[in-house]
């Protein structure tokens, strides 16, 4: 991929999936984001011991799933075998963890959006960023149109996903303020900053934009936050709130 690609992603971007209204970053939750009609999707991507990308949040698999220890220690067939979706609700018992590739292949065939946030065990930012962006344009070749946006609150990790994946897009991730956000960015070659939602005054907007850069924002649940988002000009929304906030608005 030689070009730098479109911008890959609508305002409104369901966390995790659907926020909390489904198990957390597993393909039930996508489809129930989807049911409320988004068209674009956040969710948190490391590895497995054998260097499978899969959708965790947690270092430990114990909040969200029947597993428990490092994620990082087990291999995906034994990930795999996991229920991921009871500790949600009963409706949802024995949802599995999802793959990198299942994701790729349900938002593909839908034509969705897709911000993975690179999500490394700790001691894996470089090598996550890597593999994922390997494994990106093994399974989006040819679908240019709809590459995901990669991002990270690790700048390493944003590194190594540039090292094998140069023309995938990149996000610089941010949750507090620091003196080097924007020359981070504009060094790691990325085309958005996304920031928590409070830290996106109108300035903040400006200064990404004047830097050529979109201005999104994590996790924005309310109807008055979103109004001042607005008003500050921020490009994107990601939410929990999918049943509140219709992505036509
Ligand atoms: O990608 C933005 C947002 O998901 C970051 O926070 O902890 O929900 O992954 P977290
Ligand atoms: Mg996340």
């Amino acid at each position: 991929i030689a070009s730098t690609p479109a911008w890959p992603l609508p305002f409104w971007i369901a966390h995790r999936g659907a926020g909390k209204l489904a198990p957390e970053n597993t393909l039930a939750a996508f489809r129930l984001g989807a049911a409320h009609g988004y068209r674009a999707f956040e969710c948190d991507v490391k590895l497995s011991l054998d260097g499978v990308p899969f959708l965790l949040h947690d270092s430990s698999l114990r909040r969200t799933s029947t597993g428990s220890g490092l994620a990082s220690a087990q291999s995906w067939s034994d990930l795999s075998r996991l229920d991921a979706g009871s500790w949600h609700s009963r409706a949802h018992a024995g949802e599995p963890l999802a793959s990198l590739e299942a994701v790729a292949r349900f938002v593909q065939a839908n034509r969705f959006g897709l911000n993975l946030e690179l999500k490394p065990t700790p001691g894996q930012e470089r090598l996550t960023g890597q593999v994922v962006g390997r494994e990106v344009l093994r399974l989006w070749g040819g679908v240019e149109a709809h590459l995901p946006l990669l991002s990270s609150f690790e700048p390493v990790a944003l590194e190594g996903a540039r090292e094998t994946a140069p023309g995938v897009p990149r996000g610089l991730l941010l949750d507090s303020p620091r003196e080097s956000w924007l020359d981070e960015a504009q060094s790691l070659g990325c085309v958005a900053v996304i920031t928590n939602y409070r830290l996106m005054d109108a300035a903040r907007v400006q200064a990404i934009h004047a830097a050529g850069m979109k201005a999104l924002v994590y996790t924005a649940n309310d109807e008055s936050v979103v109004a001042w988002l607005r008003a500050n000009g921020v490009d994107g929304i990601i939410t929990d709130a999918v049943d509140r906030f219709a992505p036509g608005d």
